[in-house]
């Protein structure tokens, strides 16, 4: 059998007009008409791979390398077909060369292309709820569709419950470490620890100490309901569930290039509501490119620029970023330790999936 050969570096965007109807995806590479077969597979012991919309106008990101392990669809596979993540390009450089930086304004957002915008937080952006200080750097009000970003901060926690209703939430520990109790059970977190928080279920975090500082993200999809402290703790729990609690850990990370992520909530098949990651960046500038997906990005450690097609601001660590789906855009590193970031997405589904 022949080895496929790349039709595209890249995946291709792809509507299915009609519910039900079949197509036939070109895996060796040789259509003429692609990412479609038209029979030139003949005689390269490959065949096509037929598949079905499943709702009218469905949008698919279909394998253009042909190295996809997921076919017909990309899995992201393309990015590890080199040393190094496709980079800006020099004449991409070139016609960037004289963007002006655009600063946040007094509300500590810096507007770019599309409603992607960075928010620097500051004091006046928190408000009092039980023993907590919370924020909402991304919400409805500043654009998103999908998920909504908040922000706990604490000195020791408290054991009263938080509830954000029928949403799912990915909650991320950016500062501190203690049990986070979910209807009686206990779950040990550290830095950087991802839990998520099933539709209908109540949280509470403390710390190890009652002087332990404390920051908690939570990533809430559908994004709607504020958090509310309940009287008493939900007996809602939802059991089974096989990415409950997931620890950073270098040896779980996947290589994308020259660039990691690991997954903190959700698989990479779209499991759950919302997916949530830990990626590392090397300091590089990579190629403007769009996901599928809502984001919200949190700067953990480095700095660099987020930029869309005409306009870059500035980030660092504690930075949001909301990153619209399909918006084009490229998160740049300027240091050489590199760049640590979270993300959480809607819909789920595998990070490294990109066109
Ligand atoms: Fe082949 Fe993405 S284009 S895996
Ligand atoms: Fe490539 Fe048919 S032409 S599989």
């Amino acid at each position: 059998m022949e080895k496929p050969i790349a039709a595209s570096p890249k995946p291709f965007l792809v509507t299915l007009p009609k519910a039900g109807r079949s197509y036939f995806w070109c895996a060796c590479g040789k259509s003429r008409k692609q990412p479609f077969c038209d029979g030139s597979h003949t005689g390269t012991g490959i065949e096509p791979i037929a598949f079905k919309a499943k709702y009218d106008g469905q949008e698919v990101l279909l394998c253009g390398c042909k190295q996809s392990k997921a076919g017909p669809f990309c899995d992201g596979s393309h990015n590890a077909l080199s040393d190094s993540y496709e980079l800006a390009s020099a004449e991409e450089k070139a016609r960037t060369a004289n963007v002006v930086t655009t600063e946040p304004g007094a509300d500590g957002m810096a507007m770019l292309e599309g409603g992607c915008y960075v928010k620097r937080l500051n004091r006046t952006d928190y408000r009092p709820l039980g023993q907590w200080q919370v924020a909402q750097p991304i919400g409805a009000q500043t654009g998103s569709r999908f998920l909504d970003q908040w922000q706990f901060d604490s000195s020791g926690g408290s054991d009263e419950a938080m509830s954000f209703g029928d949403s799912a939430v990915a909650l991320f520990v950016q500062q501190g470490k203690g049990h986070i109790t979910i209807a009686g059970r206990s779950f040990a977190v550290k830095l950087e620890s991802g839990l998520y928080v099933a539709p209908g279920e109540a949280f509470s975090f403390i710390g190890d100490s009652a002087s332990e500082t404390l920051r908690l993200i939570a990533v809430v999809c559908p994004g709607g309901p504020e958090p509310r402290i309940l009287d008493s703790m939900s007996a809602a729990f939802t059991p089974g569930l096989p990415y409950r609690l997931v620890d950073t850990d270098e040896s779980q990370r996947t290589a994308m290039a020259d660039r990691f992520y690991q997954l903190l909530v959700g698989d990479e098949e779209g499991g759950l509501e919302v997916t949530e990651f830990i990626g590392e960046i090397p300091r590089s500038r990579a190629a403007l490119h769009r996901h599928m997906y809502e984001e919200a990005i949190t700067i953990l450690a480095g700095e660099g620029y987020m930029w869309t097609k005409g306009a870059r601001a500035a980030v660092k660590p504690g930075d949001v970023i909301f990153l619209p789906m399909k918006q084009q855009h490229s998160l740049e590193c300027t240091t050489e330790d590199g760049l640590r970031l979270m993300g959480a997405f809607y819909p789920s589904g595998s990070p490294a999936i990109n066109y």
